[in-house]
């Protein structure tokens, strides 16, 4: 019935319609990154939010929720893009320097209002590959192997 129809569906309803965006959402594909160990890989995380109803925002990298800040292993890379309205778009990418065993893991882009509201993005997964050299002896012979894990 109409008149039991609750108010709070019904807005929601109307903001997808009219694609007006809510308060915060934070926007990438889900991928699983292969990278070999020494070399460098960026994450790229795309937020918009609504200046009125988020507020200062808060936008970071996480491998397993802790926030990527550490200067010697991260360089992270902000821009912002404001078409007029409400809306605003924050662009931050966040390159692993030199990627280590312990990159292996799964990421995610978390966007945090002053509002307290927050959101967060699909994960991605890095696959840290490296070399390992084992040493085969036969025969008076030495030979070397390299494997790729
Ligand atoms: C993020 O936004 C920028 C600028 O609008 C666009 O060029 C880029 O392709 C977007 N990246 C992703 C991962 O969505
Ligand atoms: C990963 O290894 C580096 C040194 O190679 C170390 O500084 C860092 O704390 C380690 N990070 C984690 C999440 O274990």
């Amino acid at each position: 019935m109409w008149g039991t129809f609750p108010l709070k569906r019904f807005l929601h309803l109307f903001h997808s319609l009219s694609n007006v965006l809510d308060i915060v959402e934070v926007l990438y594909a889900a991928r699983t990154i292969s990278v070999s160990r020494g070399s460098s890989v960026t994450l790229p995380c795309n937020a918009s939010y609504n200046l009125n109803r988020c507020g200062l925002v808060h936008v970071v990298w996480l491998q397993n929720n802790v926030e990527l800040v550490d200067p010697d292993r991260y360089l992270t890379t902000v821009s912002e893009i404001h078409k007029g309205g409400n809306t605003r778009h924050r662009q931050v990418l966040t390159e692993i320097l030199k990627v280590g065993a312990n990159d292996t893991g799964a990421f995610q882009c978390k966007a945090e209002c002053g509002s307290g509201e927050s959101a967060k993005g699909h994960t991605i997964n890095i696959n840290v590959q490296g070399k390992a050299l084992i040493k085969i002896q036969s025969n008076q012979q030495v030979s070397f192997l390299y494997l790729y894990m």
